[in-house]
């Protein structure tokens, strides 16, 4: 019996007790917070993660804006049920570039980390007009007025500024043409310049309006989502 008697010893001492608490926390605290000291080991870089095109960064503006993330999560947790719904669990590697990253922590509708591609434009445009027109049970509000907001990029230049100063490599050249980008994504000239500065970037006109509008940049964005990494042809590094 003697180790219980010496823990006897420590219940019946406040200060020992306290003293020794501390000590214990402080290790778990160390092996916590530690390891962020090392962060550049911890993200692995991953083919395919890109920065936002100028498009995209401002639909992301828009999402923020309206608070979408209230109700929508963008992380897929590495659980069965989860992954059968959603796809690939998110990596790390995909909320790289988001400042602030978009989380969440309430799904009232579902998780959007990889609905990039899982519906058409016009979907997306039905959708956010009008929610119950194509899921007549939804409780989403609409946002049609999105569609009628025109856009001209006039500071989304300044916008990847910011960004670079909190790490997103947006070259000169990016930012230079970040308004041209903007404009060129959403009307489709087809001038090869976006996908070469932003590759896999999706070039056309997304609501269907001439006119670059909000409605453009959300579904520009949407349809980003989770698209940046080639699943078929990703293999985790285990030894990290
Ligand atoms: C009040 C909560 C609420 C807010 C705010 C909200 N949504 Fe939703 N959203 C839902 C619900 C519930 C659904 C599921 C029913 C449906 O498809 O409409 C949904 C579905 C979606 C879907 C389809 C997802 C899928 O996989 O089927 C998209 C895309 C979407 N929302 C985008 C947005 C965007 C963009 C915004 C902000 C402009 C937004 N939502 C704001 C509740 C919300």
């Amino acid at each position: 019996m003697g180790i219980l008697d010496k823990h006897k010893k420590i219940e019946t001492n406040a200060t020992l007790l306290l003293a020794l608490s501390f000590v214990v926390v402080a290790v778990g605290g160390v092996v916590e917070i530690a390891p962020l000291f090392y962060l550049e080991n911890t993200i692995e870089d991953v083919e395919g993660v890109r920065p936002y095109s100028p498009l995209e960064l401002a639909g992301r503006e828009i999402y923020i804006r309206e608070g979408c993330y209230n109700c929508h999560s963008q992380m897929i947790r590495p659980m069965r049920d989860e992954v059968e719904r959603y796809g690939h669990y998110s990596l790390a590697a995909e909320s790289r570039y988001d400042h602030p990253f978009q989380w969440g922590s309430k799904r009232t509708g579902p998780d959007l980390a990889r609905v990039g591609g899982r519906y058409s434009d016009e979907w997306h445009y039905d959708h956010l007009i009008s929610p119950q027109s194509v899921v007549p049970e939804s409780v989403m509000p609409p946002y049609a007025f999105l569609a009628d907001v025109d856009v001209d990029g006039a500071r989304i230049a300044d916008l990847m500024t910011t960004h670079r100063f909190v790490g997103v490599p947006y070259t000169d050249e990016m930012i230079e043409n970040a308004q041209f980008d903007f404009i060129e994504q959403a009307t489709d000239f087809g001038d090869g310049g976006v996908t070469d500065r932003y590759p896999g970037a999706q070039q056309r006109d997304f609501d269907g309006n001439p006119d670059v509008t909000e409605m453009d940049a959300l579904i520009a964005y949407l349809q980003v989502l989770g698209t940046m990494v080639d699943f078929s042809t990703f293999t985790p590094d285990e030894s990290r």
